[in-house]
């Protein structure tokens, strides 16, 4: 998969080829990241990429022909690559990002970001070039290079032998439209706290079935909304009801916790 990432901030992205699984991962080529400056393709001397807004105000907006001349050479460069990638904005104001969102993204042979910098880029530029807007979250940052590495790292570790485990991601929260299950490593005991029996019994089926479990009704005191969504089957109701019980309700008598 490639990624073409159009920014202000290229050594910002140094943070992603540092270490972990997103390094690896373009370490192996499974994805690729081309940068390109808008500042390259300012068409004066000093290589100016922003201008005060019409209409006065606080703050400078990014300029459409910088952009769009960064743009034009990071599509083409794909091209060449043999790869067509279609361009996303991230910003404030764009559809907030999820989990199967990221899938979609995946799914995708590559994409242009578009990261925005100041009061964010003149409106005709997203109008004329932009396919997506996708923000990460319902507050302001004061660049989309994070956004875009956030992204980006969402994406890159569902790639084909990103990560070590092949289950891994589906197994991580939101994988199957649940959170995750705890987890818990040695020592046996912390500060007087074990660890659930049943993961020292070597019953697999049991894990299986309690971790399960846990993800069910972890799902159903921080998020009951995903659980609306997703609906769960007589097996797994009878799961959550077995958790609930547990804790002092039933599935009728106990509200979830928002
Ligand atoms: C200071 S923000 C501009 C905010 C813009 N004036 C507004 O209120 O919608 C500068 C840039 O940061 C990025 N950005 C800020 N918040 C973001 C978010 N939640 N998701 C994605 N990108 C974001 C965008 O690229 C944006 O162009």
């Amino acid at each position: 998969m490639r990624f073409d990432v159009v920014t202000l901030f290229p050594e910002q992205f140094r943070i992603l080829s540092g270490a972990g699984v997103i390094a690896r991962a373009l370490g192996r080529d499974i994805a690729t990241l081309a940068i390109w400056n808008p500042r390259d393709f300012a068409s004066d001397a000093q290589r100016t990429v922003d201008d005060r807004p019409y209409g006065g105000g606080p703050g400078m907006v990014m300029k459409v022909e910088p952009l769009r001349a960064a743009i034009d050479s990071a599509r083409a460069a794909a091209v060449r690559a043999g790869c067509t990638s279609r361009v996303a904005y991230l910003s404030p104001q764009g559809h907030r990002l999820t989990q199967a969102d990221m899938v979609r993204i995946a799914a995708a042979p590559g994409w242009i970001l578009l990261t925005g910098r100041y009061e964010g880029v003149d409106e005709r530029l997203i109008e004329t070039q932009v396919d997506e807007e996708w923000s990460i979250g319902d507050y302001v940052l004061s660049g989309g290079e994070l956004a875009a590495m956030v992204v980006m790292d969402a994406v890159i570790r569902l790639l084909p032998g990103a990560l070590g485990h092949a289950d891994s991601a589906a197994q991580d929260s939101y994988g199957d439209g649940l959170l995750d299950c705890p987890h818990y490593t040695r020592p046996e005991l912390v500060d007087g706290l074990g660890v659930p029996a049943v993961l020292l019994s070597g019953d697999h089926a049991a894990i299986e079935r309690w971790r399960h479990q846990q993800a069910l009704g972890r799902t159903w005191q921080r998020r009951p909304d995903l659980l609306r969504a997703r609906g769960l089957t007589a097996d797994e109701q009878a799961l959550l009801d077995e958790f609930m019980r547990g804790r002092g309700g039933t599935a009728v008598e106990r509200e979830p916790r928002t």
